[in-house]
């Protein structure tokens, strides 16, 4: 990773490093813990809390004799896919050149893919091009080639829950059973559709069940992601008041995808010092950009599913959406209109559910931008 200073340092779209990464001291720990102790971890969160990016911050801090080899298989659609991302995975994990580098393109190239370079980038990419059983024998084969490595080995799987949408039968069981037999090889699940991350390996009917530690990330707290940004304005000599970061947060559901956002957007637009007119006023653009998305929601939703989004959205936190008072407050119909919606809306990821603190089950607009775009309706 680059040590130069990145001109913005809040990001939404990828891991800046450590000095640039609020807290996850406690997860961070935890995860690495359990790698040490040959624990493979589970992931779980609501979509965009930053997974992904302490994946990375893990990976970051590797004690010495491990490697890491982070995949991502959203794009898979079956198991050669995944085959292929896993082997290109390796190969970056170890350039040619380094002495093991060579035994693993030997190894890889064995299995005969076509290795091709990214023209921009420069990075090798495998690809195979087999049957059902040669994609199981030749992940089988990499497996075992991690296992007798000298240095462990973590391997991160995010996105996980797309092997539950893979034409082959089972690849869960096939999976578990594999995995279960290594012991150099230490596994992160995580992925970002959470009910199927939940269905995988909370649900005993699954051969996941139990076989993992989890970790269920929660929103990073409010007081010490204000520091954070006081302190990442200081840092590049500007400033912001805690009283102001603390707005930002409270307006951004403190949802780390979308501080970094706003925060990003703000820090490009100040000069020297933010002031509670700068703030807002990035924030009333970011919402007008934004515009055209809100509005394909409204075109992909029935009215009656559109004025639940609105209504969720307006609450902030709904715990009974099946109760009169909020039926009637909102005019939404009947109960039985509502649960069908409620449906819909968690399938398509518009609205979440989650439990507060004392257990209680509330849903929750996704879109934190949404739900504020509506407020100002
Ligand atoms: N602790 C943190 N401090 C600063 N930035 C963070 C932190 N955690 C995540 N981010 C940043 O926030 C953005 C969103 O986080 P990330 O992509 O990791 O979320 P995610 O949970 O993986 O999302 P999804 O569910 O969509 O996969 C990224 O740019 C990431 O680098
Ligand atoms: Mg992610």
């Amino acid at each position: 990773m680059s040590t130069r200073q990145p001109s913005n340092p809040f990001s939404s779209t990828n891991y800046q490093g450590p000095d640039y990464f609020c807290n996850r001291t406690e997860e961070t720990s935890r995860l690495l813990n359990n790698i040490i102790n040959g624990n493979s971890t589970t992931i779980i969160s609501v979509r965009r809390i930053g997974k992904t990016g302490l994946i990375q911050h893990v990976f970051n801090q590797l004690p010495r004799g491990w490697r890491g080899i982070y995949i991502d298989i959203l794009e898979t659609e079956t198991l050669n896919q995944f085959l292929n991302i896993l082997a290109t995975g390796i190969l970056n994990a170890v350039p040619e050149k380094s002495s093991i580098g060579r035994k693993f393109w030997e190894t890889i190239k064995s299995l005969r893919p076509v290795i091709t370079f990214d023209t921009l980038t420069g990075e090798p990419k495998a690809s195979f091009d087999l049957k059902h059983r040669e994609s199981e024998t030749n992940i089988n084969a990499l497996l075992q080639f991690l296992e007798k490595q000298e240095f462990r080995v973590l391997i991160a799987i995010d996105e996980f829950q797309q092997i539950m949408h893979y034409p082959e039968k089972n690849t869960d069981a096939w999976l578990r059973s594999r995995i279960q037999q290594l012991k150099n090889v230490v596994f992160i699940f995580s992925g970002s559709q959470q009910h199927l991350m939940s269905d995988l390996f909370a649900s005993p009917k699954r051969p996941f069940f139990r076989s993992t530690q989890m970790l269920k990330l929660e929103k990073i707290k409010s007081g010490v992601y204000c520091d954070f940004i006081v302190n990442m304005f200081n840092k590049y000599h500007k400033e912001i008041s805690k009283e102001i970061a603390t707005d930002v947060l409270y307006w951004t559901n403190t949802h780390t995808f979308y501080v970094q956002q706003l925060c990003n957007r703000v820090f490009a637009a100040t000069e020297k010092k933010v002031n509670p007119e700068s703030w807002r006023q990035q924030a009333f653009m970011l919402l007008q950009e934004q515009e055209t998305v809100f509005f394909t929601y409204r075109n992909m939703l029935t009215p009656p599913q559109w004025h639940l989004l609105k209504a969720i959205a307006s609450e902030g936190k709904v715990f009974m959406p099946t109760s009169a008072s909020f039926i009637n407050k909102y005019g939404l119909g009947s109960s039985a209109t509502v649960l069908r919606s409620l449906k819909t809306l968690n399938d398509f990821e518009l609205i979440y559910t989650e439990f507060d603190l004392n257990g209680e089950k509330y849903y929750s607009v996704y879109d934190v931008f949404f739900q504020r775009w509506i407020e100002g309706k």
